[in-house]
């Protein structure tokens, strides 16, 4: 069998675009996470609003086409490409920058920030509290952030499934360090030609930091945002946090 080595930018399409596709209610959710993110931030017509981590653009677009002044950071080419195709399709305007998050230099440029499904920690620890830095400045005095993390309260272990997909075979398995408190993911598609595709070296050594929400109050703080409440993901009506070990939890901050 051929072993073929694929980057971000060849997962990040598979996996935010040909697999998000085929998950059963994904347009339904993402109709949710838009009108849960308007009611929760107060955004309206012509106010702006940075989605961070964009990936194929869904909640960007769904967001702009309520009016807001988009602007999406994604770093993998593909996708951008992907989400800037979609929104030329509904002829809405959104402003898609293919870069990497942590060079994001804005000031006081925004209204709102999105930061969702789990698009937090992918850095070291200091990288992260920078991150949350950057945002604060992007933001305008009174501007709102929705950072929805994965829980680190969430009991994890290591996994590992198999799955059909694309008339090939998905192998998915995820490792978690309890000390360090992070994941990481490792995945294997035997696709219909019966290639072998692996992610590179450097996306092997990748790992993502989960966060608990006392952390994620110090370094909001620390970041000079002000944390507002949390909710247990995006269920509609809201629902508070209850210390129920979420898989993920959802945060709103203020930029005083
Ligand atoms: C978990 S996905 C979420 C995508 C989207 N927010 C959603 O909810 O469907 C995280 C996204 O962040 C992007 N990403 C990862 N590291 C990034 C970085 N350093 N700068 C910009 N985007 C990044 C990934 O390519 C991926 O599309």
């Amino acid at each position: 069998m051929k072993v073929v080595e694929r980057d971000w930018n060849w997962w990040g399409y598979f996996w935010r675009v040909l697999h998000r596709q085929r998950i059963r209610g994904i347009t339904q959710w993402d109709k949710k996470v838009v009108q849960f993110s308007i009611k929760e931030l107060g955004c309206t017509r012509g106010q702006t609003l940075l989605d961070l981590g964009c990936g194929s653009g869904e909640h960007t677009l769904l967001l702009a086409r309520k009016g807001v002044h988009c602007t999406g950071i994604e770093i993998a080419p593909s996708l951008v490409q992907y989400a800037r195709k979609q929104a030329r399709l509904v002829n809405v305007k959104i402003d898609y920058r293919c870069m990497d998050m942590k060079n994001m230099a804005y000031n006081e440029h925004f209204d709102f920030c999105t930061v969702i499904s789990g698009t937090f920690g992918f850095f070291s620890d200091r990288q992260n509290q920078s991150l949350l830095r950057k945002i604060q400045r992007a933001l305008r005095p009174g501007g709102k952030l929705l950072l929805d993390i994965r829980n680190a309260r969430y009991p994890r272990g290591n996994g590992r499934s198999w799955m059909q997909f694309n008339r090939g075979y998905l192998l998915t398995t995820s490792t978690y360090d309890e000390k360090r408190r992070r994941e990481h993911g490792d995945c294997l598609f035997i696709d219909k030609a019966g290639r072998v595709n692996i992610p590179t070296q450097n996306m092997k050594k990748e790992t993502i930091r989960l966060y608990t929400l006392t952390e994620m109050r110090q370094m909001l703080h620390k970041a000079h945002l002000k944390y507002l409440h949390v909710y247990c993901g995006f269920r509609l009506p809201p629902e508070k946090y209850t210390l129920s070990y979420k898989h993920n939890i959802v945060i709103i901050a203020e930029k005083p």
